[in-house]
């Protein structure tokens, strides 16, 4: 007789709580939230089947995020640690976030080390590398990011029920880096891919953001915004949910612009509410108008 139910080992891990939380601040990303959700389910087998007495053997749950920038893949990195300390693969559930420079030295000998420190300080978690590709630089014989590549080879082979390696950058270098790495391609169990978002996901992430933050835009700044958005994806260095932040920074900042200059008492409703004019003055809109 099987005692525990997949639903209530979700629920008693705390599993349940983390994926609804991920549901509920991420928009769109359906395809990501599937594979994790089957991840979930992987981890939550292999325990029920080691309470059976069966052969249990921890997956390797290594992985690569590949997106543009601004698609989600560092928050949804942090998301994973949580999802594999609920499920007990690794034991604290932090991440620790690096680039080649926290990984490789400028001088012989100064690599294994750097390298080391920064696994030791992940051991237990996630270990996120961003841009990963540039551990990598075949134009350069000498460069010590090899020696990075070879250890934390051995770790990724050696530690993997306690440390999940996770490498993120754009597609096409991704692939790249793995046609010249065939070690560094057979460790990674995962490849998650993070589309750009669509302009409706884009307006609906910009609505999310300004919720938490306690603001909302009236009826005229809906569709300014959504003007915005089309301009603005057109235009060179768009980073996805990261420019909708960025463009929500400045929206504010002419809000607040706004209100001090009237110089009247406040209401709730004129602090939480963003205008079309707030949107307008961006210069997206000049742009435009000058290059058209
Ligand atoms: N689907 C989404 N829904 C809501 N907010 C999102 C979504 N995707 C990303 N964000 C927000 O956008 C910002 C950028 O996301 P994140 O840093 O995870 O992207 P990234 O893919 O790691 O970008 P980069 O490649 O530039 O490092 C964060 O503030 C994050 O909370
Ligand atoms: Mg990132």
């Amino acid at each position: 007789m099987n005692a525990t139910t997949p639903s209530a080992l979700l629920e008693a891990t705390g599993t349940r709580a983390v994926l609804a939380q991920l549901d509920a601040e991420l928009v769109g990303l359906a395809p990501v939230k599937g594979r994790i959700r089957d991840i979930a389910a992987l981890l939550l087998i292999d325990k029920l089947r080691a309470e059976q007495g069966l052969q249990s053997t921890p997956p390797s749950l290594h992985m690569c995020f590949t997106g543009n920038p601004g698609t989600g893949k560092t928050t949804v990195a942090l998301r994973m640690a949580e999802v594999l300390k609920q499920l007990g693969y690794v034991r604290k559930g932090h991440m620790v976030a690096v680039t080649r420079d926290d990984l490789v030295g400028q001088f012989i000998g100064h690599t294994a080390p750097k390298t080391r420190e920064v696994i030791k300080k992940a051991m237990g978690g996630v270990l996120f590398i961003d841009e990963a590709y540039y551990l990598y630089k075949p134009e350069n014989e000498r460069d010590y990011g090899a020696e990075s590549i070879e250890i934390l080879l051995q770790v990724m082979e050696n530690h993997r029920d306690d440390l999940v390696v996770i490498l993120a950058g754009y597609r096409d270098r991704m692939d790249t880096f793995f046609g010249s790495n065939p070690g560094m391609a057979s460790r990674i169990a995962h490849h998650i891919d993070f589309p750009d978002y669509s302009e409706a996901e884009l307006m609906q992430i910009a609505e999310l953001m300004l919720g938490q933050l306690n603001y909302r835009f009236d009826e005229q700044a809906v569709p300014a915004f959504g003007r915005y958005l089309n301009l603005r994806r057109q235009q060179p260095h768009f980073a996805n949910a990261r420019s909708i932040r960025n463009a929500l920074d400045r929206i504010r900042l002419r809000h607040a612009t706004r209100l001090f200059q009237a110089d009247s008492a406040l209401s709730k409703e004129q602090l939480t509410t963003l205008q079309a004019e707030d949107v307008l003055a961006s210069r997206v809109f000049g742009r435009q108008e000058t290059t058209a």
